[in-house]
């Protein structure tokens, strides 16, 4: 490489960078000439070659041309971005296009807030089928025969039967998986159930054909209504606020002895008596009890050695509590302007 060679690629490479016009010839000279395996890097990597006596003229040759094409190369730069911001179209004050973002259904959000909670204090999660036969969804639980939740007004029968030639129905609720958990495992049962449940039912502000619960089941050796209630006010303080006031009452439900309602202070109107809470200032969340020994029984479990506590809460009931949405139909017509704020 002579030194005649090197201030021909100086003028050729000067001479290049000051044709340049547009921002796209530009990026192409930083491409040929600028970038790692670029012209003048491999000019100056060609000056090992160089006899020792000529190195430093040449080599001073080739640093300038590299510090003076950088500096043109950052003033053009600059020239051409600021001619884009005076470009007449383009406008910095247009507000930018918002990118729709989507979100869970409040239901789900719900439900999950609630999911969060119990898995925190140790219960697993399970699911069951929403086909269920008459075992599971009435007779286990010790619904006698002609116990009226079996009328046909309440629940949805398929054609097909069972292995009894009993109607397959939509289960009605998810304590059906209650009585799966207990067929399929030995305890200690800890688990939480949530999922789709169907009744027949005229559809109005307050109630649904279909709707979703989460069940709750806890079996053990020593399990007592103290832990019951110790974890549904734990609950209720994770999901409502630590200062919230309650209260139980007692309830019936054919599978659990005793049974128990809880209510929370409506906090929409602080116990003053509201349209939510129907003028009694208390919202009832979710009925529970000790599970009664017949259901232990008729899953092969000895109720002499273990006992247990349940729990189901209505999601759709705790959803309108907490957005304040007054009619659980908006929560199924998929309104996307209803959906949206959430
Ligand atoms: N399955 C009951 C219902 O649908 C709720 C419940 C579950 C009550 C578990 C007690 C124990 O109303």
């Amino acid at each position: 490489m002579t030194r005649h060679e090197v201030e021909a690629f100086c003028t050729e490479t000067l001479e290049a960078l000051r044709r340049i016009q547009s921002p796209e010839e530009l990026e192409q000279f930083r491409l040929t000439y600028l970038v790692q395996k670029g012209r003048i890097r491999q000019m100056l990597d060609r000056l090992r070659q160089v006899p020792t006596e000529e190195k430093p003229a040449i080599g001073r040759l080739l640093n300038n041309l590299r510090s003076t094409v950088e500096e043109e190369f950052a003033a053009l730069r600059n020239r051409f971005e600021r001619q884009r911001s005076h470009d007449p179209t383009f406008d910095p004050t247009l507000p930018g296009r918002l990118i729709p973002r989507g979100s869970l259904h409040p239901v789900l959000q719900t439900l999950d807030r609630m999911i969060d909670i119990f898995v925190r204090m140790g219960f697993a999660v399970a699911t069951g089928p929403d086909v269920e036969d008459d075992h599971h969804n009435f007779e286990a639980l010790n619904f006698p025969p002609d116990h009226p939740a079996r009328d046909m007004q309440d629940t949805f029968f398929l054609r097909r039967t069972d292995a009894h030639g009993k109607p397959l129905l939509l289960r009605t609720h998810t304590s059906p998986v209650q009585i799966r958990l207990m067929e399929s495992m030995q305890p200690p049962i800890r688990a939480i159930i949530p999922g789709r449940v169907y009744r027949n039912e005229a559809i109005s502000a307050r109630s649904l054909a279909e709707f979703h619960q989460l069940e709750g089941l806890c079996i053990d050796e020593r399990t007592s209504f103290a832990d019951l209630k110790g974890t549904m006010i734990a609950f209720a303080e994770q999901m409502y606020g630590s200062g919230i006031r309650y209260r139980f009452r007692p309830s019936f439900f054919p599978f659990t002895e005793p049974s128990a309602e809880m209510d929370i202070e409506c906090f929409l109107c602080g116990g003053k008596g509201c349209r939510v809470c129907k003028q009694s200032g208390w919202l009832e969340i979710v009925g529970c009890g000790m599970v009664h020994p017949h259901v232990l029984q008729a899953c092969k479990l000895d109720p002499e050695r273990w006992q247990g506590y349940a729990f189901g809460f209505g999601i759709e009931r705790v959803t309108m509590l907490l957005t304040g949405i007054d009619d659980i139909r908006l929560l199924y017509e998929n309104d996307i302007r209803l959906l949206e704020q959430f």
